[in-house]
């Protein structure tokens, strides 16, 4: 049965038509309207799925339903019809944040929080299932499924929220929420169930204790290369560390996990991206073994500051995969993006001075690579990307200093938003290699093969396609650019 409410949004996405060019090439943007975390990540029959915290009305955040899309590939992604609608009682308030998986018997449940109204002041948070089949799905009737009951002594029920589930080797569903407590703050419960419905609590795994932010939102948890990962976003962290700015952060907690004793010792903390725009990311384990993540490419912070008449808010990153390098997490575009790839343009052993542009080097949807070998005397080099009409966007490495600059400032947005991140990064063997993706929209950058990312939204205008470097001091350097090439836009 499909609501009134959800029926309603179902019609307003068939009535809303955004040319394929208005929107990035191969970032997932929301059908209509507002797009927040990515949800129920996850395989479905030989596929991906992913749905999204969604109001399409507006390009403001509002009543959240969830958007749905799917993909082989990760770049290629098509639409589906809004899944769910804050159509109950127990969820009027919201559909937030969850997950998906499919059931043994070839159905796809999604758990998700339902957000109600308790007081005038206050709506309450409880974890609650539908059911489906890839595109309709069905409410328990006994939801929540997981609800206040549950919560262990202190945890409130006004904060509580994001489950994310998966199946153990021996059946056992699991599921990770957001919890807040008085005493601790942020705090990640676990919690179990044989078959998705009926759930118990476990233990918490790890907590803030008030020293790594306030609500730890939207928490994942998995095993990479001989670690455990418990992924969390921390609301209101101060900077503490590179990559961990004042605010909303998305951090990894890198540690170790006994299923027996249930403990997840934390042995390092860590921010995931070291730009401006990340949050709220989700894995999922793809057929072939790969962890894959994907963030939201945007900042809390900066969800008001939108060019005027824009058609959508809000983009996910590109799906990145996952892996451990030296007790670190590194993290790079999906392998499935070189398929899309059109020729190459290579420069080899260009001298950087004041000034340079290259052939052929330039544009706003693509894959370019850059090693760069600074000389003894070189004091720094900046990259111009996304240059003209009096905009651009750079990056800047100080190689003595060991620190990246990111500067937006003239990238376009006439807004007071934090436009401005430096990260340390570190040239190895005398070589930095980075590797920009840029996407209209947006940019992301990964240095050294992945050991740093940085993404960051730009609303710079499409003219714009400029790229241009610069240095001080000896710099010689290796470009290798590919256009990024999407038949279907090329028909529209
Ligand atoms: C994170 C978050 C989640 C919540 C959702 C609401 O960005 O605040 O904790 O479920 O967004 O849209």
């Amino acid at each position: 049965m499909i609501s009134d409410r959800l029926q309603k949004a179902r019609d307003y996405e068939a009535n809303t038509h955004i040319s394929l060019r208005e929107r990035p090439a191969f970032h997932i943007t929301p059908t209509a309207g507002w797009m927040n975390d990515p949800n129920g990540f996850s395989p479905y029959h030989g596929e991906y799925h992913l749905f999204y915290q969604y109001y399409p009305y507006s390009t403001s955040w509002n009543d959240m339903h969830w958007g749905h899309v799917k993909t082989q590939d990760f770049i290629t992604w098509q639409r589906l019809p809004a899944a769910l609608a804050p159509d109950t009682d127990y969820d009027q308030a919201g559909c937030f944040s969850g997950s998906a998986i499919q059931l043994l018997d070839g159905r796809q449940l999604l758990l998700y929080t339902g957000v109600a109204p308790a007081s005038p002041q206050q709506n309450v948070q409880a974890q609650c299932a539908a059911i489906g089949n890839g595109v309709d799905y069905e409410k328990l009737s006994g939801n929540p499924v997981i609800s206040h009951d549950h919560l262990p002594q202190g945890c409130s029920k006004y904060d509580f929220r994001d489950p994310k589930i998966w199946q153990e080797p021996d059946g056992t569903y699991r599921a990770v929420a957001a919890a807040f407590t008085q005493q601790d703050s942020g705090a990640v419960l676990l919690f179990q169930s044989p078959d998705a419905i009926h759930w118990e609590y476990a233990c918490t795994l790890d907590a803030s204790h008030n020293e790594a932010g306030g609500m730890w939102e939207c928490p994942d948890f998995f095993p990479l290369d001989g670690k455990q990962v418990l992924m969390v976003s921390p609301m209101d962290m101060y900077p503490d560390g590179p990559g961990i700015h004042p605010g909303n952060n998305a951090v990894v907690l890198l540690g170790s996990w006994n299923p027996e004793t249930m403990e997840f010792s934390r042995e390092s903390l860590q921010a995931i991206d070291c730009g401006l725009d990340f949050y709220a990311p989700q894995t999922l384990q793809a057929s072939d073994g790969r962890r894959i993540m994907i963030g939201w490419m945007q900042s809390w912070q900066s969800a008001d500051a939108k060019p005027q008449g824009f058609p959508w808010f809000g983009q996910m990153t590109l799906p990145r995969e996952l892996s451990l390098r030296q007790g670190r997490l590194f993290q790079c575009p999906v392998r499935e993006l070189e398929n899309y790839r059109g020729p190459a343009v290579v420069h080899k052993n260009v001298s950087v001075t004041v000034s340079t542009a290259l052939p052929e080097i330039q544009g706003r949807v693509i894959d370019m690579t850059l090693t760069l070998r600074p000389g003894q005397d070189c004091r720094w080099f900046r990259l111009y990307l996304a240059e003209g009409d009096g905009f651009a966007t750079t990056l800047l490495w100080r190689p003595e200093e060991g620190s990246m600059e990111i500067d937006r400032t003239a990238s376009g947005l006439p807004r007071d938003i934090a436009n401005i991140r430096r990260f340390p990064v570190q040239a190895q063997d005398g070589l930095l290699k980075l590797r920009l993706i840029l996407d209209r929209f947006s940019l992301e950058l990964f240095v050294n093969d992945g050991q740093q990312a940085a993404s960051a939204v730009l609303y710079t205008p499409q003219s714009a396609q400029g790229i241009r470097f610069e240095a001080r001091g000896e710099m010689t350097m290796d470009v290798e650019k590919y256009g990024l090439i999407f038949p279907e836009e090329e028909k529209e």
